[in-house]
């Protein structure tokens, strides 16, 4: 691989991996490495430029992650982000304290010194994200002032000469006006990036290691048809074909005529497909389950058994690929983030599961790099637009305990809401779009009757990357007509609400 390298050092921070993804997007490829990487392997690497991440931590305590200073000695571009700069500053003899009376968090106004690079061509003063407590009162001998906030000095310091920037704030976030200019600058003017990198690279790159890894290993892969997974079948057939076998398993919670729908967009690939139909054994597992945490561990558990049962049909298998993205890896809990939901499909396989390993080569990428890498591997537009479809699948849309009854009157109403969605041409405005069937009743009037009757929700939302969302501002007219179509022609629903909630504080799904 002949391209240039940026080395994105993890000092623990909530936004390492979304650094990463800047720095592709700026078509520089990267890698996050641990802080305690030895300088010689970082000198062995020669990476064009170094980015240390933020972290939870104050510098100067010592039991807090340090640096080698060597690593300010190599003639390699740095750039510290939030701890990363303090972290700079300490080791090179600055001093940072802790602002206990002016610490900063959140949108904070900004005025930058533009002859620094990091800052060439931008506004002189912007909004950042901040998230600090301690900040740099006195920066290290031939450092300068390079931005400062009503509050703090400090926001950004530089020592163009050594080529090495720190900044206070994120400029990764989207929050940050500029902040992606700000990125590019860095990786353009001061490390001498060509961007030499994209999508393209990534699909060899992974091809390669994934024929490294697997060699003539057998692989089975969970084929949902959602975007994850297809990108990922296209991926593995691309580097090992026939020694992958995709296993679709219609748990009887896909989306209106779904399951048929899948097996017929892969019918004429160059790999094993297996469809197996397990309707009523999932819903015989879930029979008065109401809780989401425990319905997610039934169907993962369940799928988890009906792999390990195929793969008993087909003979020894090594290996067991999901289609994991990198929104799934913190939402369940990897590194420091808070659990919020159990992505099913994350998380390693239980003791009596006999393959190998696990491979999850799009555990690193972000929902719209995923589907540049789909296009990159030449799947259908169809497919790679797809809206994300969760793995329990409408399981976790039907709220408390799922009966047939309750899945088939969802699986209609949720037919209306897509299909009126694409008419309007919205279907690639809005990344996420669902009803849910709240499982609540009430009254309502019919004709000359009275009913009694399901409520259904209906959700849409934008988003860049799942991780926050807003809720769709869909017109008016079309939700009426869309409610008006649910209403009359899918039995037991009497009433439509629109859900107007953001992420946080509520999420995408509503278990
Ligand atoms: P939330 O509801 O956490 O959703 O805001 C964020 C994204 O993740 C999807 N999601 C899931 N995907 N298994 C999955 O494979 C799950 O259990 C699961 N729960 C949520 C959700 O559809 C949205 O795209």
């Amino acid at each position: 691989m002949n391209h240039q390298l940026v080395l994105v050092l993890d000092f623990g921070g909530q936004y390492n991996q979304l650094i990463a993804r800047r720095v592709r997007e700026c078509n520089v490829y990267c890698e996050v490495k641990s802080y305690q990487t030895p300088i010689d392997e970082i000198k062995k690497l020669s990476p064009a430029g170094i980015i240390f991440t933020g972290g939870p931590n104050s510098v100067y305590l010592e039991e807090s992650p340090h640096i080698d200073p060597e690593i300010f000695r190599l003639g390699i571009p740095v750039l510290g982000i939030c701890y990363g700069c303090q972290l700079m500053a300490y080791s090179l003899g600055g001093s940072v304290s802790s602002a206990n009376t002016t610490s900063e968090y959140g949108k904070t106004v900004t005025y930058f010194d533009r002859s620094c690079r990091l800052f060439d061509g931008l506004p002189d003063q912007g909004i950042t994200w901040m998230s600090h407590t301690d900040y740099i009162d006195n920066p290290p001998e031939g450092f300068t002032l390079a931005a400062h906030t009503d509050s703090c000095p400090s926001a950004a310091i530089c020592n163009p000469d050594k080529r090495l920037y720190g900044l206070q704030f994120h400029p990764e976030v989207l929050h940050t006006e500029n902040g992606l200019s700000m990125l590019r600058n860095f990786l353009y003017l001061v490390c001498g990036c060509t961007g030499d990198w994209d999508m393209g690279n990534y699909a060899q790159t992974a091809i390669q290691e994934i024929r490294e890894k697997v060699g003539d290993g057998k692989i089975l892969l969970a084929l949902s048809g959602g975007v994850d997974s297809s990108v990922l079948a296209a991926l593995l057939s691309k580097a090992v074909g026939k020694q992958l076998t995709c296993i679709f398993v219609d748990h009887g919670f896909m989306r209106k005529n779904e399951g048929d729908e899948v097996e017929a967009a892969f019918a004429d690939w160059d790999v094993n497909f297996i469809r197996v139909n397990a309707a009523d054994r999932f819903l015989s597992k879930l029979v008065g389950v109401e809780e989401p945490e425990t319905k997610r561990k039934i169907i993962g558990e369940e799928f988890i058994r009906v792999f390990e049962a195929e793969a008993k049909k087909i003979g020894q298998v090594d290996y067991f690929a999901q289609g994991t993205i990198y929104p799934d890896v913190i939402e369940s809990g990897a590194g420091d983030a808070a659990v919020i939901k159990s992505h099913h499909n994350v998380g390693g396989l239980p003791d009596y599961v006999d393959f190998k390993e696990i491979i999850e080569p799009l555990r690193l990428l972000f929902k719209d790099e995923t589907r540049k890498l789909g296009m990159e591997l030449g799947l259908p537009d169809y497919l790679v637009w797809r809206q994300p479809f969760p793995g329990p699948g409408l399981a976790i849309r039907i709220i408390g305990e799922i009966t047939r009854e309750k899945l088939a009157i969802l699986q209609d109403a949720d037919f209306i809401f897509r299909e009126e969605i694409a008419k309007a041409g919205l279907d690639r405005d809005i990344h996420q779009y669902f009803a849910v069937l709240t499982s609540m009743k009430s009254v309502g009037v019919m004709g000359d009757g009275r009913t009694y009757d399901y409520t259904l929700a209906l959700r849409g939302v934008t988003t860049t990357d799942f991780m926050t969302a807003d809720f769709a501002r869909i017109p008016y007219d079309l939700l009426a007509k869309i409610s008006s179509r649910i209403v009359n022609e899918v039995k037991n629903i009497n009433r439509i609400v629109y859900d107007i909630t953001t992420k946080p504080p509520a999420t995408i799904e509503w278990e």
